[in-house]
């Protein structure tokens, strides 16, 4: 038997390219890899890469620069690396990728990963392989599953992609592009993955789409089902005690998903809702397709219906056109809103998308200055809705050994990851903590004498936001 050979997989971005590398790996396991974490010891490098925004690319670059050397040290040694770039820079770029970094054997966009095994191969014969195309086949289909210790490996949370690509054409953004239309997977194969993952240990699942909840997968009964009605299937999954979903856009809340809300106790309340900016002017430039009313009016409408739900968003600052006054607006809805958690960037041009063709700019001065003002506000949220956990009570599904020893940590309904001394056999339970203290953005506390490995709704004081 071959000696098996050596993958190394650095992904960027979002939880979908997290997801893709898995994917990649169970489809190279069938080929004899098995994954290093080491880019110097292997015979394939894969670079899973973002094309979001500017910087994302760039480290591409940095990185393919850093592994011609490794590379040649390989060769120097005899021994043959292969360097493949995938993600949405290898679909936005293709060829061009190639002609800045030679070094690179196999360009492959998001949609051809099932044909990685024929790509390499191509690559050995032909010295190159590109694949950028969107296939007409569906690669879920032609994807092999994970083996069972793959996923007992991965831990007890897990990604499982339900649809894919965007249609709404926000101004600034690459994925329509780069994802292609929105395609939904069918409701038996995603009930399928769920259940082969909680076989093996998985109690955790986020579903992820660019738009999740513009799902609109063909169900058991042959009709189309929405985002709703899927989370009540997989919600009766045994062993899933926490779905989740991401990312979702305002215009696609429907009332399946508020009531979704509603009736499933297990469905964690905190939703992933992107703004982007707090002025209506702003939203239209973005072609967002809502205003600033229209989202507060969704936030009100989950908020009805759980209220111990809470929320976190994306925003752009420095859009083309983004005057002070539009920039302050944007604070005061995230002082309005009261985020559990958000991230914020600063507005980069990607070539292609309309924005970048729109002339004034906001200065990278300015640019600086209302990233910093947003991310303080941000912060202040989240800092205090971590210190209103001290004291309480609070559920905890326990995911892994921490690295202070003896030190499990796990995450809350919210995502805020709690210690506690305890041993590993609590992992994959949820129980319940008592929180003593913050370090950062940790919480830390001890077991609840009453501790029961069943799901308990937290109670609404233990967060403290909102208007
Ligand atoms: N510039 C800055 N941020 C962007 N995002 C998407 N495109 C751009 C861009 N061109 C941000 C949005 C989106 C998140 C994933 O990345 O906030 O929600
Ligand atoms: Fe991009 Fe999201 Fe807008 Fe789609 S909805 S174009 S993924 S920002």
């Amino acid at each position: 038997m071959k000696p098996p050979r050596k993958l190394h997989i650095k992904s960027y971005g979002c939880q979908m390219n997290v997801y893709d590398a898995q994917r990649m790996v169970d489809a190279l396991a069938g080929e004899g890899f098995v994954e290093t974490a080491h880019a110097d010891v292997a015979d394939l490098v894969i670079l899973n890469t973002c094309h979001i925004r500017e910087k994302a690319s760039e480290k591409v670059y940095s990185e393919l620069g850093r592994l011609r050397a490794a590379k040649q040290e390989a060769a120097r040694n005899g021994r043959e690396m292969k360097i493949a770039v995938a993600g949405c820079v290898a679909q936005a770029e293709g060829e061009e990728i190639i002609r800045r970094a030679p070094v690179v054997d196999v360009v492959v966009g998001p949609q051809s990963y099932h044909h990685l095994p024929q790509l390499l191969q191509r690559a050995t014969h032909e010295g190159r392989a590109i694949e950028t195309e969107f296939p007409a086949e569906d690669k879920f289909v032609y994807l092999p599953q994970p083996k069972p210790d793959a996923i007992r490996a991965r831990g007890i949370s897990a990604f499982v992609t339900v649809q894919e690509g965007c249609d709404k054409f926000c101004t600034f953004c690459v994925v329509p592009y780069t994802r292609g239309t929105e395609v939904s997977r069918p409701v038996a194969r995603i009930v399928d993955d769920v259940k082969r993952l909680a076989d093996n240990g998985v109690r955790e699942i986020t579903v992820i789409g660019q738009n999740v909840n513009a799902y609109h997968g063909e169900g058991v009964d042959g009709r189309s089902w929405t985002l709703g009605r899927l989370l009540h299937r997989l919600a009766e999954v045994p062993g899933i005690v926490r779905p989740r979903y991401s990312t979702s856009h305002p215009s696609d809340v429907d009332e399946t998903l508020i009531a979704a809300h509603r009736d499933l106790p297990v469905l964690m309340p905190f939703v992933h809702l992107p703004v982007q900016s707090g002025s209506d002017r702003i939203l239209a430039a973005m072609n967002r397709k809502h205003t600033v009313h229209d989202y507060r009016n969704v936030i009100d409408r989950f908020r009805a219906v759980r209220q111990d739900i809470a929320f976190s968003s994306d925003f752009i600052v420095g859009f083309p056109g983004e005057t002070e006054e539009d920039f302050s607006a944007t604070l005061a809805l995230v002082a309005q809103i009261g985020y559990a958690a958000a991230y914020s960037f600063k507005y980069s041009p990607r070539p292609g998308t309309p924005a970048a063709e729109i002339r004034e700019t906001v200065s990278a001065t300015d640019m600086d200055e209302r990233l910093a003002r947003l991310q303080e506000l941000i912060d202040s949220q989240q800092t205090a809705i971590n210190r209103a956990a001290i004291g309480s009570t609070i559920d905890v599904l326990f995911e892994r050994a921490a690295r202070n020893a003896g030190q499990i940590v796990g995450r809350t309904a919210y995502l805020q990851p709690a210690h506690v001394m305890a041993p590993p056999d609590i992992i994959g339970q949820v129980l319940p903590v008592r929180i003593d203290s913050l370090e950062r953005y940790s919480l830390l506390g001890e077991l609840a004498p009453s501790a029961s490995a069943h799901f308990s709704r937290p109670e609404s004081s233990q967060i403290t936001i909102g208007a």
